[in-house]
């Protein structure tokens, strides 16, 4: 098979397509022909040398998340068969015409949806169902502050929230992308370059804050995070991209009963990662059917120009996911 391989460290040029064997499934995987992959931060960082694989996961494969049609099923899988239609999450090797999947990781493509759609949804979907409402607890009617609004996770957050009957907040970094975020659902995005959003937040909230915050961001922005945060609010991070040395009043904490917690997907187990897939069928998956909640593709590459997408995902022009497509 053809796949997009990790050459060494370093830039996108790295990325070059190669010929590899097709990845041999045990009894309770499937193997899935791979029509289209979604290209998430987490590859930059693999690629870049920053983030090695999780014990299992392909070496020199980057990719966290595909759809295409089952080709094989191994002795011990129950719920798919061959030519089903499916998207998935991976711990690596989606970058690839064939990648091997537990099947509980496995979902039907929601709808009518297309290959490069159901492609864009996994490693976001996962990752915001567990860290915000399995770990985070929120609750309907409270209010939930997502930073990166117009990140692949963002618009997820925005939407899945939205939908779920909570307020979105969100920060970005541009007029144009505060502008989508809203229209996609947020009651109000903060152009963290030329506002301070822990003071407008303070603001949006007569002096409450928000219940939540889902963080990527870190750094220099956790004060302002602890400070914008109601009582009993929760702060969840999912990566530290301004640094994870960061100073924090603890009075604070205290005083507001927060909770200070967050989550790393890729390395969890199976049984983990499937228990999420079947809350997202029951809860999330419908809501996309129905049009309720919509990928937000930006951009799709032909496989061959991995290495231009991800030039376009460091250069920070997207709003959304970016898409490899194998067909
Ligand atoms: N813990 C987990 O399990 C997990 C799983 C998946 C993803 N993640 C993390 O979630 C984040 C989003 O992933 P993604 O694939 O959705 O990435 P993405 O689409 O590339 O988004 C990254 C976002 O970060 C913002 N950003 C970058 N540098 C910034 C800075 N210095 N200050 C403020 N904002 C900054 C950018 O927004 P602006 O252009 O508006 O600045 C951009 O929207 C990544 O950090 C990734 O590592 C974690």
């Amino acid at each position: 098979m053809k796949a997009i391989v990790i050459t060494a460290a370093g830039g996108p040029e790295v990325l070059q397509m190669e010929d590899r064997s097709q990845p041999v499934i045990t009894a309770t995987e499937v193997l899935v022909k791979v029509a289209a992959a979604g290209i998430n931060r987490p590859d930059v960082y693999q690629r870049k040398g920053n983030y090695p694989p999780p014990k299992g996961a392909p070496r020199d494969i980057p990719g966290l998340e595909i759809a295409g049609t089952i080709a094989a099923v191994g002795n011990r899988v129950t719920r798919w068969k061959i030519g089903d239609k499916v998207c998935a999450l991976i711990s690596g090797g989606g970058y690839a015409e064939y990648c091997n999947v537990p099947e509980g990781q496995c979902l039907s493509a929601p709808g009518n949806m297309t290959f490069v759609e159901a492609a864009s949804l996994p490693e976001t979907f996962f990752t915001v169902w567990s860290n915000v409402f399995d770990r985070g607890k929120l609750q309907p009617g409270e209010s939930l502050l997502v930073h990166g609004g117009s990140s692949g996770i963002g618009v997820t957050a925005i939407q899945m929230a939205t939908a779920l009957g909570n307020k979105v907040y969100v920060t970005a970094g541009s007029d144009e992308k505060c502008k989508i975020c809203q229209e996609l659902g947020a009651t109000k995005a903060i152009n963290y370059k030329t506002e301070d959003f822990s003071e407008s937040i303070h603001k949006l909230t007569d002096g409450k804050g928000v219940n939540m915050i889902l963080d990527m961001i870190g750094g220099d922005y956790t004060p302002g995070n602890i400070a914008c945060l109601s009582e009993e609010g929760r702060l969840i991070l999912i990566n530290a991209m301004r640094g994870k040395d960061v100073q924090i009043d603890l009075a604070q904490v205290m005083r507001k009963r927060l909770i200070i917690t967050g989550s790393m997907l890729r390395s969890r187990e199976i049984e983990f990662k499937s228990a999420i897939a079947r809350n997202l069928e029951q809860h999330i998956w419908p809501l996309l059917a129905s049009g309720k909640i919509k990928p937000v593709i930006y951009a799709v590459f032909p496989a061959k120009d991995a290495a231009k997408a991800h030039t376009l995902m460091e250069s920070g022009g997207h709003v959304g996911k970016i898409i490899l497509s194998f067909e």
